[in-house]
Parts: structure tokens; C-alpha cells; sequence
């Protein structure tokens, strides 16, 4: 790991955000000069995951008890695993998975990316890919020069992965459903940690993700329904 000497990191709600977790300014930035410390590995895993935040929800923080929760497991699985490999530092590897259900505006990806935020200063290593299903869907459409399974295998091994607007799609195609089968049988199997939001209604899920699909979140992951209006409109 990376050592980065402390640049008095500040701002972006970072102070709440800190103290969600027990920790203060003091500590993010205290200079140890030990690239193994929670405090380092903080500071590299903050930087990494603001690379991948976009600047709407750059000071977003989760407010559902669940994702504290779904945090206070992948953090406390990890440091259990340094313990029984004397890892020099903890990293999230294996763990359950969450899927944020809602009307659109609600809040969903204020959630998903305010938890990994948070996870972000816990002093346990994630890496995150990052992805709305369309976009996904996009880039791993079949073209000439590129190598979508390559793509496809980034998304599907990647240690964290949020997908935004799961079964937004107007309509599920065969090359739609295959990917979402592809991707969350490989995460289900292999209990890789998934973040997933979608406004889809519960009762549509399975007619937008197939039936495969659905068994598998529901032994995956927990869901969470989220309550409320549009937010958007209501700022408006
Ligand atoms: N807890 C919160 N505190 C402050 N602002 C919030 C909070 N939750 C959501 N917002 C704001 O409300 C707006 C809608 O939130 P968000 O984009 O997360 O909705 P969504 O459920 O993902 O909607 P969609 O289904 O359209 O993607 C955004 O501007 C977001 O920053
Ligand atoms: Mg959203």
C-alpha cells in the first residue's frame, strides 16, 4: 500500500462522515509514517473511492440504518480474515450484498454512494467498480476493437461493485438479461459484496430480471425498500 503523507484532508462532510465511524479529522491525518496503518490505508482508499463518486453526490451520506449495518459486517469480515491470515492490512474480499428499492428520487444512489464513502474511512481496504446497468450494458455491447468480455470480467470480479438502475431498461432483451444472469450468478457464487439500486416495483423484479436472477438476490442479498417522494421534485 501506497504511503500518502496526510494533506490535511478536510471538507465534502468529511468530519460527520468520519464520525459515523469513531473517527476524527486527528486521525485521518496523522502522520505515522506506517503504510500499513488504518489511517493510510483510509487515505488511500478515500482518494480511490472519490475518483469514482461524481461531483453531485460528493458529500453524500447514508442515512438507513441498513447500510450502517451492511458496512459494520464487510468492515468487522475483514479484519476477521487479516487476523487469521497476519494480513499487514484488512481488506474486504467476501461479503453480502444490499439492493435498494424505490421511486425514482427517493434517494437510492445519494445511499449507495454515501456508504461507500463511509466504508471508504473505515480503515478496511475496497476497491469499487462503479456502473449504471445501462452503462454497462453499453460497454459491453459486442463492437469491433474492443474486448467485451475483458470489460464484462472487470465489472464481475471487482471487489465492490455498485450497479445503479438495475431493470431501468425500457424492455429486458435477451443480450440484457444474459448480462444480468452472467454477473450476478458469478457474484452470487462467489459472494462478492454488491451494492444494487432500482426503482423497478417488487412485484415487477422478476418479469424485468428473470426468475434465475431473482432466486439468486434473494439468498444474495437483503433488500431494502426506501419511503418518500421525489426528492428532486420536492427541492425543486
Ligand atoms: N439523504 C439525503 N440528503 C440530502 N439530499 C439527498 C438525500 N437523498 C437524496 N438526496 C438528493 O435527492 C436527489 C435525488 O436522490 P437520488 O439521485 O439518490 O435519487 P434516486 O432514488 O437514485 O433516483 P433515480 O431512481 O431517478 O435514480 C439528489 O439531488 C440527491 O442528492
Ligand atoms: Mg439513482
Amino acid at each position: 500500500m501506497q504511503y500518502i503523507p496526510p494533506s490535511r484532508l478536510r471538507g465534502r462532510d468529511l468530519e460527520p462522515l468520519l464520525a459515523s465511524r469513531g473517527r476524527d479529522l486527528a486521525w485521518i491525518n496523522e502522520n505515522d509514517f506506517d503504510s500499513h496503518s488504518p489511517a493510510n490505508v483510509a487515505r488511500n482508499c478515500y482518494g480511490e473511492t472519490m475518483n469514482k463518486v461524481p461531483f453531485h453526490y460528493r458529500t453524500a451520506r447514508p442515512s438507513l440504518p441498513q447500510l450502517r449495518t451492511w458496512i459494520d459486517t464487510l468492515v468487522a469480515d475483514a479484519l476477521e480474515r487479516q487476523t487469521e491470515r497476519d494480513a499487514p492490512i484488512a481488506s474486504i474480499v467476501n461479503g453480502p450484498s444490499l439492493l435498494l428499492l424505490g421511486v425514482t428520487g427517493v434517494g437510492k444512489t445519494h445511499e449507495a454512494y454515501g456508504a461507500m464513502r463511509e466504508l471508504s474511512l473505515s480503515g478496511v481496504y475496497g476497491q469499487w467498480e462503479v456502473t449504471t446497468a445501462a452503462d454497462l450494458y453499453a460497454a459491453l455491447r459486442p463492437r469491433h476493437g474492443v474486448d467485451s468480455e475483458a470489460e464484462f470480467r472487470r465489472y464481475r470480479n471487482a471487489r465492490l461493485l455498485l450497479v445503479d438502475d438495475l431493470g431501468a431498461e425500457r424492455k429486458p432483451t435477451e443480450f440484457t438479461e444474459e448480462i444480468n444472469f452472467r454477473l450476478i450468478n458469478w457474484r452470487y457464487e462467489n459472494h462478492l459484496p454488491t451494492l444494487m439500486t432500482s426503482n423497478v416495483e417488487p412485484k415487477d423484479l422478476a418479469a424485468r430480471l428473470g426468475d434465475r436472477v431473482i432466486s439468486r438476490l434473494a439468498e444474495m442479498c437483503q433488500r431494502i425498500p426506501m419511503k418518500g417522494n421525489d426528492r428532486r421534485r420536492s427541492a425543486a
